[in-house]
């Protein structure tokens, strides 16, 4: 599946070609999952939407708040296998029932998360943790993002 991310990019290296494509590719690849796109970094230190692949979703979310703030806060991808146990967990589309976040790196700096939202309890595993990070690898290397860079640190 990398190497179909890395032929769906091809030579563009737009932030926001790339990321909408990238989120609609995962969206479609996987199954079970009812949302997919990014969150960057803002400048008030919270995540500020951005491209995705899904139902309309909340454009700001708190810094530290929710699945996707935790995952910022950790430097680390989060697995949420039930939101509805998850403290703080940030309702954008009632559907989603498991969730997983996975911090987006250019180079050095953070660029924010990628958040994949699924219908069903208890959806994502390691090996999807792991597979979707995989495909961020490809996604990172065949695009150039713009990072916050007083924040991303
Ligand atoms: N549920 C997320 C917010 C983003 S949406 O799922 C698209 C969270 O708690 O961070």
């Amino acid at each position: 599946m990398a190497e179909q991310v890395a032929g769906l990019l091809g030579d563009e290296r737009d932030e926001v070609a790339n990321a909408g494509n990238f989120s609609a590719f995962v969206l479609e690849a996987l199954p079970d999952v009812n949302w997919a796109g990014f969150y960057r970094l803002a400048s008030d230190g919270g995540l500020l939407l951005g491209a995705f692949a899904g139902s309309p979703a909340c454009t700001r979310l708190p810094a530290g708040e929710g699945v996707c703030g935790h995952a910022v806060t950790l430097r680390k991808s989060v697995i949420v296998e039930d939101v509805e146990q998850f403290p703080g967990h940030i309702v954008c589309d009632t559907a989603s029932r498991s969730e997983l976040a996975v911090p987006v790196w250019a180079g050095e700096g953070l660029y924010g998360v990628f958040d994949v939202d699924s219908p069903r309890r208890d959806r994502f595993s390691e090996a999807d943790r792991a597979g979707v990070e995989r495909l961020l690898d490809a996604f990172t290397q065949h695009t150039d993002l713009r990072v916050n860079a007083s924040l991303a640190k």
